[in-house]
C-alpha cells in the first residue's frame, strides 16, 4: 500500500476500524506539520537525532514496539529514554506472565505490570499484554495438584478475567494464547491441554473478550513465519476459530530469527496475506535476529542483520493487515538471547541498539524502510531521511 493510500485510509478511519487509536486525523495533521517544519528547517535538524521509529512508523499506520523489563526500567535512565523516544508500543517481557502476576492461588502481584503500564501511558505508548495462557512460566502451585477439568477451567477463567479486567481500557491488545502449536503442527502439550483439552484455546479467547470487549485478542506463536507445517497449523487453528465465531482478532508472528534462517520475504508475505483473508490482523511480536552462530566478520554480520530487519519491516509496511512490529528487548545489553542460547556481545547481538544504546546498521535499515515509499519531498527532506540519519550517525 502506498504511503498516500495509507494516509487516506487513516484519515477516513476505514482500515483501522478496530483500531482507532493507531492514527487519528489529529496525529496525521501534526505529523504532516512536523514534516513541513522539517522542510523549512532541514538545515538545523540535519544535526539533531531523528525522532525515532515511532514518528516514522506512525505515518504508515504501524506501531513499533519493544519488550520492556521492569528492573531495567527502574534502574537505567538511558533505557527509559530510548524506550520512550523510539517506541509507541510496550510489551511487558515477563511481568504479566502467570508466575509473575499470579504467584499464589488467589494472590496477584500487579506492582511491576502496573509500573510498566504507567510508563507507557506517560509516554503515550500503547500496551500489548503478554501473555494470558501459556504452558510455560507458570507458578509452582499450578502443578501441585491434579485438577479436574472444571477446576482447571475455574483457575484459568478467573486468572484471565482478573488480569484483563484490571487493565481494561489501558491494555489495547492481549496475547491470549502463546505457543499452543508444536513444530509438527499438532497441539503442544501443556497443563491446559491435559486438564481442559483442546477447548482451552476457544474458552480463553471468550473469557478475555468478556473481560474487555474492546481489546484486540491475539494468538501468538513462533516459527510460523515461513511457509511450513507450523505456519499451516497456526493458519488452520485461526481459521477454525474464526469459523466458530471465537473472538480472535489477530495472529502474532514472534519472529525470533537468525542470520541463516530468516523467512524469505515472499513466504512471509504469503503467511500474512492468508491470515488477512480470514479478516485477522497480523503483528510481528517479538523480533530479534541472532548472529552468534556464524563465524563471519562483525561488519558482515551487521550488514546481513540489517538486511533482515529491513526486509521484515518492508513486508509488514506493505501489508495492510500488518499492524505492528515489536522487538524483543531494547538494546543488545539486555536480550534474553544471551541467557537462553548462550553467546556474548559483540559476536551475538540480536537487537538494533548496541549496549550503549547507539543505533546499529539494523536501526538505520529499519528507518530507511520507513522512509522508502514516502512522497519524494518528505523522503528527501523529512526528519528521518536516510541522508540525515547518515549525518547524525557520523556525529
Ligand atoms: C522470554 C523472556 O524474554 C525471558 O526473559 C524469560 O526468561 C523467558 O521468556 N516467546 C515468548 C516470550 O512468547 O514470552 C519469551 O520471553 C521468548 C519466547
Amino acid at each position: 500500500m502506498s504511503f498516500l493510500r495509507r494516509l487516506a485510509v487513516a484519515v477516513s478511519g476505514s482500515k483501522h476500524n478496530r483500531d482507532t487509536l493507531v492514527i487519528r486525523p489529529i496525529i496525521v495533521t501534526l505529523a504532516l506539520a512536523a514534516l513541513s517544519l522539517a522542510l523549512v528547517t532541514s538545515q538545523t535538524l540535519a544535526l539533531a537525532p531523528p525522532d525515532g521509529f515511532r514518528h516514522a512508523a506512525q505515518l504508515w499506520g504501524l506501531n513499533i514496539g519493544a519488550a520492556a523489563d521492569y528492573t531495567y526500567l527502574t534502574e537505567d535512565e538511558r533505557y527509559r529514554q530510548t524506550l520512550a523516544r523510539e517506541f509507541d508500543l510496550l510489551i511487558p517481557e515477563n511481568e504479566m506472565k502467570f508466575d509473575s502476576i499470579h504467584p499464589l492461588p488467589g494472590v496477584y502481584d500487579f506492582e511491576a505490570a502496573d509500573a510498566l503500564v504507567a510508563f507507557a501511558e506517560t509516554h503515550n505508548m500503547r500496551v500489548r499484554g503478554h501473555v494470558l495462557v501459556w504452558g510455560r512460566q507458570l507458578p509452582v502451585w499450578v502443578f501441585m495438584r491434579q485438577w479436574t477439568r472444571r477446576q482447571a477451567e475455574d483457575i484459568l477463567r478467573s486468572h484471565i478475567q482478573t488480569v484483563v479486567g484490571r487493565y481494561r481500557g489501558r491494555v489495547y491488545a492481549w496475547d491470549v494464547i502463546n505457543e499452543a502449536v508444536d513444530d509438527n503442527g499438532s497441539l503442544r502439550d501443556s497443563i491446559w491441554l491435559q486438564t481442559i483439552g483442546p477447548d482451552y484455546i476457544d474458552l480463553a479467547f471468550r473469557w478475555a473478550h468478556e473481560a474487555d470487549p474492546d481489546a484486540v485478542l491475539i494468538y501468538n506463536d513462533l516459527g510460523g513465519e515461513h511457509l511450513n507445517p507450523k505456519a499451516d497449523a497456526v493458519y488452520e487453528l485461526a481459521k477454525g476459530m474464526v469459523e466458530r465465531g471465537v473472538p480472535v482478532h489477530g495472529v502474532g508472528l514472534e519472529m525470533h530469527t537468525g542470520l541463516e534462517w530468516a523467512p524469505k520475504p515472499a513466504d512471509l508475505k504469503a503467511v500474512i496475506n492468508r491470515l488477512a483473508e480470514l479478516g485477522l490482523e497480523v503483528h510481528i511480536t517479538e523480533m530479534d535476529v541472532r548472529t552468534g552462530h556464524v563465524d563471519w566478520p562483525l561488519s558482515i554480520k551487521q550488514a546481513e542483520q540489517a538486511a533482515i530487519y529491513r526486509s521484515v519491516l518492508s513486508v509488514c509496511r506493505d501489508a495492510p493487515a500488518c499492524k505492528s512490529l515489536s522487538l524483543w528487548g531494547v538494546s543488545d545489553a539486555q536480550s534474553w538471547v544471551y541467557y537462553t542460547f548462550g553467546g556474548s556481545y559483540p559476536e551475538e547481538s540480536p537487537l538494533v541498539f548496541d549496549p550503549d544504546y547507539r543505533p546499529k546498521p539494523a536501526y538505520f535499515a529499519m528507518m530507511d524502510a520507513l522512509a522508502q515509499g514516502l512522497p519524494p519531498q518528505e523522503a528527501r527532506h523529512g526528519i528521518f531521511s536516510p541522508l540525515m540519519l547518515k549525518e547524525w550517525r557520523q556525529e
